[in-house]
């Protein structure tokens, strides 16, 4: 028969990088505590309309990448693309806004998307991020952005580079939608055909594109920092002020506009020199509009996702507390009754213990004990049965002790 594989820009995660995966999710859990970050955990599928109007029906997330299906009952339902449209929905839903303070939440799980899988780019990828509801200052921009940089640099991340810019908001982007525009169409016939259909839509995306003709093109374009609004200015002026009191250093990136259409004034991304192509290691920005868009009160909102598949490429193996295994042998299969009450008790006491039903002789068990790399086999045996005591080989020295059961724990605990 076939073998069957992994679908295409899925990956199985395993021993030793789990490893990677537990020490950087411990570490998201420690470190958005430190803000009184709360842990939220939505659906991996929701109505497919959360996202067609969270995110934008115009933008690619939406018109190509989404895993929509229909179910049983006929409902549009999509694998969850991000978490920041199913985050604000959870909020209105359950009414967090009454019930949970500070309105803070982070989160970790998996996301779809169908792109092109390439190193850092899955079609299943994960992410960590988090969201503060109920704050337009300024300083809460800095804040967040300082707890993803920061986040980052304690993991030792080298090589990182801070995008900032403002995108606007409804009461400034249309005008300046509208000047991009007219500079777009006098061009168009020198941008890519993808590019000339967004000129109508939303011409932001003009400075999405990658291709070198579409760059050169756009190099002149009016860009949106010269239109923003006063408040806008104002605010983006505080963010900038903040983040040099934190020591944050960033770079001001006029055509960074995101991919995903809830976003008003401060946008940022981090990008690590070391990633090639799939270089974003997190993004994220202020959605103010997205809450009460999606039926709920007219509340600010703002934070950033980042991608776990790219932070863990960055990661050595964590240097693990050396765990020194138990592995209990019995002599013949007549005692292995008290071999699993051993093992049982061991166990309540906090040792990882390991016990092989095979019922293999004493010299098999040691082979195993060595293949688990115990650090300790205890054996039972006719004698240490007789006399209620169990002997303690040390694995790495071959010595061997038989002690009364009663001072195990005493003398494991001196070993360990
Ligand atoms: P995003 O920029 O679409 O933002 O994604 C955030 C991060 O997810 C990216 O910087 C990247 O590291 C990772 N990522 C995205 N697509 C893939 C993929 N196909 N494979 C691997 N990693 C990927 C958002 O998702 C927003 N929800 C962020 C946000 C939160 N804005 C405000 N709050």
């Amino acid at each position: 028969m076939s073998e069957i594989k992994a679908a295409k820009g899925t990956r199985d995660i395993f021993p030793p990088e789990i490893q990677k995966w537990q020490f950087l999710e411990n570490a998201i859990h420690d470190y958005y505590k430190k803000f009184l970050y709360q842990e939220i955990r939505t659906p991996i599928f929701e109505h497919s309309e959360l996202f067609s109007r969270g995110i934008g029906s115009e933008t690619e997330v939406v018109q190509k990448e989404m895993y929509t299906f229909s179910d049983k009952s006929d409902r549009s339902l999509t694998l969850r693309p991000e978490n920041t449209a199913s985050v604000v929905r959870a909020a209105i839903e359950n009414n967090l806004f009454e019930t949970v303070a500070p309105l803070r939440f982070y989160y970790i799980g998996p996301m779809f998307r169908y792109d092109k899988p390439q190193k850092g780019r899955y079609r299943q990828f994960h992410q960590f991020g988090i969201e503060v509801f109920a704050d337009d200052s300024p300083q809460v921009d800095a804040e967040v952005i300082f707890a993803a940089v920061d986040f980052l640099n304690k993991l030792r991340i080298a090589d990182i580079r801070l995008e900032l810019n403002s995108v606007g908001c409804p009461r400034c982007r249309p005008l300046y939608l509208e000047v991009l525009r007219k500079a777009a169409r006098a061009e168009g016939g020198r941008l890519c055909a993808d590019f000339r259909r967004k000129i109508e839509g939303n011409p932001l995306r003009i400075f999405d594109c990658k291709l070198p003709e579409c760059a050169e093109t756009t190099r002149d374009f009016p860009l949106l920092d010269g239109h923003l609004c006063a408040e806008c200015r104002d605010h983006f002026a505080a963010v900038r002020e903040t983040l040099s009191w934190m020591n944050v250093p960033f770079q001001l990136n006029p055509r960074l506009v995101r991919g995903l259409d809830y976003y008003t004034k401060t946008a940022f991304e981090v990008t690590s020199g070391q990633l090639g192509a799939q270089n974003a290691l997190l993004g994220g920005g202020r959605y103010n509009n997205l809450i009460k868009e999606l039926g709920g009160p007219d509340m600010a909102g703002i934070g950033f996702a980042a991608g776990m598949e790219r932070i863990i490429l960055h990661l050595e193996n964590p240097a693990l507390p050396k765990i020194k295994n138990l592995f209990v042998a019995y002599g013949e299969q007549k005692w292995l009754a008290h071999a699993i009450q051993l093992a049982e008790v061991l166990r309540a006491e906090g040792y990882p213990v390991y016990l092989d039903f095979q019922g293999k002789n004493l010299k098999k068990q040691f082979k195993k004990a060595d293949k688990i790399a115990a650090a300790f086999t205890l054996i039972l045996a006719e004698d240490e049965i007789a006399s209620k005591s169990v002997s303690i080989k040390n694995m790495a020295s071959q010595e061997q002790k038989k002690i009364p059961l009663k001072d195990l724990n005493e003398r494991l605990k001196k070993n360990y």
